[in-house]
């Protein structure tokens, strides 16, 4: 393979991704107002039947079109085909949400290129938007292009941050900071779902996210979108940060120094 894809390949992919999650979604949406059997993953930590069809056909549309590329997805682990594609998936971001029958959850489809993240595609659900990006050619929402907003200061923003199912020394500190932006903010939400959350600041509905101890299928898409519609994405700690890492902030920019500062103080 050539170092960089051509904008068509890109394209491709773009299109193969946007097919699958929709196939996904075929699947998740009419189960809502099912009764789902869910198995514990951990204490806290739930998986359906509905989220292992979705990752399977998400799956099986990327190898009908791409046999040779590499997959990383939640449910079902690493298939490395030594490509220099990667598809990162979560077939259902929001499995809790989705189990209760409340309103935010999401298929998100990563495509790192030479380990960098450059194609997205998140599908919100239940009002069912596309948001796509590819990296250089800006976000999108239902081809609408998206960005960032432009709230200058904490005082002014509304933020957004989520738990992760371990409740370990992260978890407390997050506790702490939950409490410390809504002090200093208009407020924090927490929806349940890493990547509407990302795609949320992606649209400038809410100014900045941060998140302890994701894994990259939370962030492979949301990063992109975000990334294109003008975020600024980093650790918590100001480093760069990569889809392995277990901190991540994402800001309309103009928030960032200040929010790396607040955070600093709880590190
Ligand atoms: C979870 C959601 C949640 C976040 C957790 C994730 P899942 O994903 O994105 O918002 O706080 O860290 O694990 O398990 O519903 O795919
Ligand atoms: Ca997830
Ligand atoms: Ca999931």
């Amino acid at each position: 393979m050539t170092d960089t894809l051509t904008s068509q390949a890109t394209d491709e992919i773009l299109s193969v991704a946007i097919d699958a999650a929709l196939l996904a979604v075929n699947i998740i949406m009419p189960a809502m107002d099912r009764q789902i059997l869910s198995e514990h993953k951990g204490k806290t930590d739930l998986v359906t039947e509905i989220d292992r069809a979705a990752e399977s056909i998400i799956i099986s549309t990327i190898k009908d079109h791409f046999p040779s590329h590499s997959i990383l997805a939640e449910e079902s682990g690493k298939q490395d085909q030594l490509s220099d594609v990667l598809w990162v998936i979560d077939p259902l971001d929001g499995t809790t949400n989705f189990v209760h029958g409340y309103p935010a959850f999401a298929v998100s489809i990563g495509v790192l290129i030479h380990g960098i993240p450059t194609i997205g595609v998140v599908v919100e659900m239940p009002t069912i938007k596309l948001y796509t990006a590819i990296k250089g050619k800006g976000a999108f929402v239902e081809g609408e292009p998206l960005s960032v907003s432009t709230t200058p200061e904490l005082i002014q923003s509304l933020l957004v941050t989520g738990f992760g199912y371990e409740h370990g020394k992260n978890w407390n500190t997050n506790m702490d900071l939950f409490k410390s932006f809504t002090d200093k903010t208009q407020g924090v939400r927490r929806l349940g779902a890493a990547a509407v959350d990302m795609c949320h600041v992606a649209c400038g509905k809410v100014d900045a996210y941060w998140e302890f101890d994701l894994s990259p299928w939370d962030s492979a898409a949301g990063i992109v979108i975000a990334s294109e519609a003008g975020a600024k994405i980093t650790r918590m700690d100001g480093g760069n940060y990569s889809i392995y890492d277990n901190q991540i902030l994402i800001s309309n920019g103009h928030l960032h120094d200040a929010m790396i500062h607040e955070i600093k103080a709880h590190l």
